[in-house]
């Protein structure tokens, strides 16, 4: 079997100490190469970059990547130095538009959410206009960023077996921009009938009321950048926590894989990080390589761990982070 390279990009605060458990279950299940590479804010403090090029060249060069988390600095340092968000780069660089971030509690709770990854309000277009004393961010949907993430969704629909894909938008309001991603959704929704795929369209205002009164409505969900990142880390909240959510950041040449989470500083340092985020973006990591029983037998023993009463503080449990991998390596090696 191919010798799997993967940079690895710990990151700050909890990411130093999820990876590391990540990569421990990792190699349980398989031979991998691991390249570790640095970003971040310690990064950024030590060598003046917040992600080195030699980090976004390993990445390129890497089968896949794993990454933890990275604390943005307060607004007073930056004014000081130029700091780039590595997490950002790294998706922009690498191309890795569509945010595959799923809701499941391994129960009754099943959704993904897929976010558009590279524009909406995340382009970096932002400035004071002085003269006027307004500040302005643009907020870009362009047509072909958008067609693509909308068929990224109905073939995920298609190839995980799911029945329908719900467009999350504000068309109401933003009638040109959120106006030409839902038109987009239903042209492209109209091709997938075909496949028995069917669809639908909610307002993201009422969406955030459906995620916690009606989740099961939901079976795949697209939307646009900040929508995508502010529901998943709600949506989160189904599940007990951030602790749980997992995603994969994928682009048509590099897969990027990390928890939801940031850097949580209010328990960095205490060893009591929830490990299961991370681990359960390597088993997308798996997947994504083409190791699919492996993926499952990981997501499988991370079910068992959970269903034994297994967990860390966050979830009412007292176990460390180094604990609970532990019990999910002992399940993997029982399977
Ligand atoms: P956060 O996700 O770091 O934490 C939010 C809450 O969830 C905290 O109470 C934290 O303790 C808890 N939590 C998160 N992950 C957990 C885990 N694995 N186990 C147990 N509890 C967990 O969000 P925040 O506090 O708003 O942001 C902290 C920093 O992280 C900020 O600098 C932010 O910019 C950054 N951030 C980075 C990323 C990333 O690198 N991808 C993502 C989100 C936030
Ligand atoms: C996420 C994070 C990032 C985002 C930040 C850290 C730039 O919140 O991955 O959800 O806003 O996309
Ligand atoms: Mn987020």
């Amino acid at each position: 079997m191919k010798k799997y390279k993967i940079c690895v990009i710990e990151g700050d605060g909890i990411g130093k100490e999820v990876i590391p458990e990540t990569i421990r279950v990792l190699k349980e299940l398989g031979d991998f190469e691991f390249i570790k590479e640095h970003a971040g804010y310690e990064c950024f403090k030590r060598c003046n970059s917040a992600i080195p090029d030699r980090t976004i060249e390993t990445a390129k060069e890497c089968d896949a990547i794993l990454f933890g988390a990275v604390t943005t600095p307060k607004p007073k340092e930056l004014e000081k130095k130029l700091y780039k968000s590595p997490i950002l780069t790294l998706r922009k660089e690498l191309d890795l538009y569509a945010n595959v971030r799923p809701i499941n509690n391994f129960e009754d709770i099943d959704f993904v959410i897929i976010r558009e990854n590279t524009e909406g309000l995340y382009t970096n277009k932002e400035y004071y206009d002085d003269k006027k004393e307004i500040a302005i961010a643009e907020r870009i949907i362009s047509k072909k960023g958008s067609s693509r993430i909308i068929k990224f969704a109905f073939d995920y629909a298609l190839k995980h077996h799911r029945k329908k894909v719900s467009c999350i938008h504000k068309a109401n309001i933003l009638r040109i921009t959120d106006g030409l991603f839902l038109k987009i959704f239903n042209e492209t929704a109209e091709k997938y009938k075909k496949f028995n795929i069917n669809s639908d369209n909610y307002l993201i205002d009422a969406t955030a009321m459906y995620i916690i009164k009606n989740p099961k409505m939901f079976d795949v969900m697209v939307t646009t950048n900040l929508f995508g990142d502010i529901l998943s880390d709600e949506a989160s909240g189904l599940l007990g926590g951030l602790g749980l959510a997992p995603s994969a950041n994928i682009g048509d040449k590099h897969g990027l894989f990390e928890p939801v989470h940031g850097s949580a500083p209010d328990i960095a340092g205490k060893g009591i990080a929830n490990p299961i985020a991370s681990i359960l973006s390597a088993s997308m990591m798996l997947y994504y390589l083409g190791m699919k029983e492996k993926s499952k037998l990981l997501r499988d023993s991370v079910k068992s761990v959970l269903k034994k009463g297994y967990k860390t503080p966050d979830l009412g449990g007292n176990l460390k982070t180094t604990e609970l991998t532990d019990k999910i390596i002992e399940e993997i090696k029982n399977k």
